[in-house]
């Protein structure tokens, strides 16, 4: 199967951040592949505006390295790649100052769609964006894109939204949070609303609960001194395993439109009951095996921040009354895997007596690291012996089931960006979303600043504390496996 690549309309992009680690690794990269594949059109351009002292030459080798040690095979096409790096412009810029706006001005052409992202910290959104009004160089019409972390707790995201709301609409803002742009948290909505078969049965009077589960082999070595400050709640919870509980849990929206999905996703945060304290396991990975401990890596002796967090919530509404999730992320896991199950309830009353075995469905949708789905049915174990019973998966591995060709190899962040470019908000946040999660969040955080809560320690490679194991076990459940 071959997919099929719309290209957008001619753009400017300006990156603030241009030279910066995630322009370098995710922007830059994502957009030549964007290129190579003709979606993003040959006349399209990309300014980068940082503090460096570069000129467009300067830009373009430094685009040319970063492809060459970020990009896939794709930059073995050398011809489009001149191209590409031909379509760079590069400007220094003073966000607190003057330097570099009327350059800016100069650069940017109004003919075409204009975006702006802000990879840049927080704390420049407001200069940037009353300097891109000052200098004339945004309108009504222009785009903001920003990052994460939008904001550390309620109010400093809304001091956020109302310096961005000075200057832009907010149908002008659009809130990256990367697991929105991943294929398989897209096929979440595809799957529960282009079928006849889940709907019916996606509620309490069938699933038993839900499991979320981002687990990571990674350490926050290179990055400790940003997560220290975070942890896994406001890194990883507030956002991204926020946006997956949203997706799964919301109501069907009345069209697959930006509001319509956002209005959706916003009644089942605002529904989630604040979590019991004997609700929720924080952890910090120990060092083993010649591997540094949390504390090492975060450079911090006497941290108490969570590389783990596993949490029981509820959403208090119709759909899902008395219906546990269970969230839970962590760092130096046992292997890379995301997945959300759906565990349906038991059979109301079973016909095969002599089968003793507790048969369940689950429905598991893998994020990463292999995307796809599977069903978990029984069946009739085949044979002579009677009427046995046993589980199976009906494997529903996308790459298997599409061909390999259809495997994507679109990252999120260069499908995003591409929305961005077409206009479409529908996987973004937006800024009553966002405030509603924080809003969520603090209580929980404050709850542990409060009681000098220490993290349960666990060992890496494992699958989180032993009080993660028992937050389930109490429940008469088990979490799933994590398996990479
Ligand atoms: C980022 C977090 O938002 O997501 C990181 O800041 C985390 O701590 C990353 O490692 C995980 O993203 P992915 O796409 O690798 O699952």
């Amino acid at each position: 199967m071959v997919s099929r690549v719309i290209p957008v309309e001619d753009f400017d992009l300006v990156i603030f951040g241009g030279t910066g680690d995630l322009a370098r690794r995710k922007i830059l990269t994502g957009l030549f592949r964007r290129f190579v594949s003709g979606q993003m059109p040959n006349t399209a351009r990309i300014i980068g505006a940082a503090r460096s002292e570069l000129d467009d030459q300067g830009y373009r080798d430094f685009v040319r390295t970063a492809i060459g040690e970020f990009g896939g095979d794709e930059k073995k096409d050398t011809k489009a790649l001149d191209h590409f790096i031909g379509q760079l412009f590069y400007t220094p810029i003073d966000a607190r100052g003057d330097g570099g706006w009327d350059r800016l001005h100069e650069l940017v052409r109004q003919e075409v769609v204009n975006a702006y992202y802000f990879s840049v910290a927080p704390g420049l959104f407001g200069d940037i964006a009353e300097r891109l009004h000052r200098y004339k160089i945004a309108d009504s019409t222009s785009r903001i894109v920003v990052e994460k972390p939008f904001g550390r707790d309620l109010e400093s995201a809304q001091e956020l939204n109302s310096v961005l709301a000075k200057h832009f609409d907010e149908k002008q803002i659009y809130r990256i949070d990367h697991y929105l742009g991943k294929e398989t948290v897209q096929n979440l909505m595809a799957v529960r609303f282009g079928n006849v078969l889940f709907e019916p049965l996606w509620n309490a009077q069938y699933v038993d609960h839900i499991q979320i589960t981002v687990a990571e082999t990674v350490g926050v070595g290179g990055r400790g001194g940003y997560y220290d400050k975070s942890g896994a709640m406001r890194d990883m919870v507030q956002n991204h395993l926020m946006q997956l509980l949203c997706l799964i849990a919301m109501e069907p929206p009345s069209k697959f439109d930006s509001d319509a999905v956002r209005d959706e996703k916003l009644k089942v945060i605002r529904a989630l009951q604040p979590v019991e304290t004997h609700h929720i396991v924080r952890g910090q990975y120990d060092a083993a095996g010649g591997k540094k401990s949390y504390r090492e890596d975060a450079e911090n002796p006497k941290s108490f921040t969570e590389s783990f967090v596993a949490m029981k919530c509820h959403i208090a509404n119709w759909r899902w009354a008395n219906v546990p999730f269970y969230l839970r992320t962590g760092k130096k896991l046992k292997a890379r895997s995301s997945e959300i199950a759906v565990v349906f309830k038991d059979l109301a009353h079973s016909i095969f007596p002599e089968d003793e075995a507790r048969h369940r469905n689950i429905l598991s949708i893998q994020l990463q690291p292999n995307e796809g789905m599977d069903l978990q049915v029984t069946i009739k174990e085949p044979g002579p012996g009677g009427m046995r019973l046993v589980d199976v998966p009906l494997d529903m591995t996308f790459a298997d089931a599409l061909g390999p060709e259809s495997e994507d190899v679109t990252d999120a962040y260069e499908r995003l960006i591409m929305d961005v470019m077409r206009g479409n908000q529908t996987l973004f946040m937006r800024g009553d979303e966002v405030e509603a999660a924080w809003a969520w969040t603090d209580p929980i955080i404050n709850n542990w600043v409060e009681k000098h809560d220490v993290p349960k320690p666990y060992e890496p490679g494992s699958a989180g504390p032993e009080d993660a194991m028992m937050l389930m076990h109490r429940d008469n459940r088990r979490w799933r496996d994590i398996k990479g």
